[in-house]
C-alpha cells in the first residue's frame, strides 16, 4: 500500500490537536508528514518543522508558501493532502484554496465560520473531485459505528428520543485571561466564531446523533449563557431538538460543569429498547432490549458488525480509545484519496456544512429568547 504525503498547517508547537492527527494519520503506516505550515509566525513554523524533522525547503512560512511550494515541486513529488488544524478562522482559506488546487484535505471541526463559506466550500470541493473530510472524530469509534448499525437494523425499534451531552469543565473560571492560548481564540468571537461551547463540542454532539440515528434536525430551541464573566461567548448550552418524522431529543453542551473532563454521552431511545454509549468509557456499549435483561457489548467481539470490526486493531480487554478512532477518520479518507474500498467511513464537506449551520441555527434560537428556530 503506497504511502500518502501529507503537509500540516497548524499544528505547531504547544497546538492541541496537530499532534493527535499526525498520530493518527501515521498509525496504520499509511501516511507520512512531508510538509508544513505549522504555526502562524514564520520563525515558529520553521521551529515547529525542524523539530518534526521536516526538510527545511518544505518548513514554509505560511500555508500559502506551502501551495506555491508544492504546486512548484513535481507532481509525484508534492503532497498528496494537506490537513488543516487551525484555530476556527484560519479554516476556510486555506482548505479552500488547497481543494481548488487540486489537493485532498482533511479539516478539523468546526468546518467554517458560516453558511456562506460552507456552501463555497462544498461547491469548490464538487468541482475539484477531491476528498475532503471533517475530523468529526467520535463517529470513528467502533461501537459508535454498532450503535449506528443497531438503529438502521431496527433492533431498538422507531427512535423516539435521543439525548445528547458532552459535559467539561475545563473553562469553568476565566481562564482565557492567563493567555492559555486553546481558551483564548476558544472564547474570542473573531476566531472562534459564533459559537463558543456549542460551536467547540456542541458540533460534535450534533454529528454524533446524526451519524448514530440518521434524524434529520427540524427544529431547535436553545439556550445558551456565557457564565463566566467577561467572556463573550456561550460557555453553557441547552437545546431542545425537534427531528424530522417525531423524534425528540436533548442536546447540552456545557464547558463550565467542574468534575467533567471530556464527558460526552449519547443516549437513543427506540420503540423495543435503548442504547448508551460513553466517550470516557468507549469500549462498552449497552444494549437495554424491552422486558429483558441488559446487553453490554465490547469492543473487539466478533459479533459486532463489520464496520465496527474493521474500527478495531486489538483484540477485546485491550483498551483502544481517541487516538484509534481518530485513525479510524483517516483510514476512511485515506482509502477515498487512494480510490480504494473500504468498510471505514468519513465525515464529509456536507456533513460540516450541517454542523455549521447547526451553530447558527443554535445562536439564531438563542437570541430570540429561545424561540423554536427551524433548522
Ligand atoms: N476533533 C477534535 O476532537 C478537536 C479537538 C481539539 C481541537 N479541534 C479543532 O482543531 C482546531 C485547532 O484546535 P487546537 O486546540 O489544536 O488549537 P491550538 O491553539 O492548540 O493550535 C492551533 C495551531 O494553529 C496555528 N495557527 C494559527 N493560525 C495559523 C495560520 N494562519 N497558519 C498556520 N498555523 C496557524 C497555531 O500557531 C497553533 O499551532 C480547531 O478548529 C478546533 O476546533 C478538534
Amino acid at each position: 500500500m503506497a504511502h500518502l504525503t501529507y503537509g500540516m498547517i497548524g499544528g505547531g508547537k504547544d497546538a492541541f490537536i496537530g499532534a493527535v492527527h499526525r498520530i493518527a494519520a501515521a498509525l496504520d503506516h499509511q501516511a507520512a508528514l512531508g510538509a508544513g505550515a505549522l504555526s502562524s509566525t514564520p520563525q515558529r513554523s520553521r521551529e515547529s518543522g525542524a523539530a518534526l524533522g521536516l526538510h527545511p525547503d518544505r518548513c514554509y512560512p505560511s500555508w500559502r508558501d506551502m501551495l506555491q511550494g508544492e504546486l512548484a515541486r513535481p507532481a509525484h513529488d508534492r503532497v498528496a493532502f494537506v490537513v488543516i488544524v487551525t484555530p476556527n478562522h484560519a479554516h476556510f482559506e486555506p482548505a479552500r484554496e488547497f481543494a481548488a488546487a487540486g489537493f485532498h484535505v482533511v479539516l478539523d471541526k468546526p468546518m467554517v465560520l458560516d453558511s456562506a463559506q460552507a456552501s463555497d466550500l462544498v461547491r469548490t470541493v464538487h468541482a475539484a473531485g477531491t476528498v475532503f473530510a471533517v475530523t468529526y472524530n467520535y463517529s470513528g469509534y467502533p461501537l459508535v459505528k454498532h450503535a449506528r448499525h443497531m438503529v438502521r437494523a431496527g433492533e431498538i425499534g422507531r427512535v423516539r428520543k435521543v439525548i445528547v451531552e458532552y459535559h467539561q469543565g475545563w473553562l469553568a473560571t476565566h481562564l482565557e485571561a492567563s493567555g492559555q492560548k486553546q481558551a483564548a481564540w476558544r472564547t474570542d468571537p473573531s476566531r472562534s466564531g459564533l459559537g463558543g461551547a456549542i460551536g467547540d463540542i456542541g458540533s460534535h454532539a450534533e454529528q454524533l446523533v446524526s451519524y448514530v440515528t440518521g434524524l434529520e434536525l427540524e427544529a431547535i430551541c436553545a439556550d445558551l449563557t456565557a457564565f463566566v464573566p467577561g467572556r463573550k461567548l456561550d460557555d453553557d448550552a441547552s437545546l431542545l431538538l425537534r427531528f424530522r418524522g417525531g423524534a425528540r431529543g436533548i442536546l447540552s453542551a456545557s464547558q463550565i460543569q467542574i468534575g467533567h473532563e471530556n464527558d460526552l454521552s449519547l443516549r437513543v431511545y427506540g420503540e423495543t429498547g435503548s442504547l448508551l454509549w460513553r466517550q470516557e468509557e468507549p469500549n462498552v456499549l449497552v444494549h437495554r432490549p424491552l422486558g429483558q435483561p441488559d446487553r453490554l457489548l465490547r469492543r473487539g467481539n466478533p459479533y459486532l458488525c463489520p464496520e465496527a470490526q474493521a474500527a478495531t486493531r486489538l483484540p477485546p480487554g485491550h483498551p483502544e480509545a481517541f487516538l484509534e478512532a481518530f485513525a479510524n477518520i483517516y483510514r476512511g479518507a485515506l482509502a477515498a484519496m487512494r480510490r480504494e474500498p473500504s468498510l471505514l467511513d468519513f465525515p464529509t464537506v456536507e456533513d460540516g456544512a450541517r454542523g455549521v449551520r447547526f451553530i447558527e441555527r443554535t445562536v439564531a434560537s438563542a437570541a430570540s429568547n429561545a424561540k423554536w428556530t427551524p433548522f
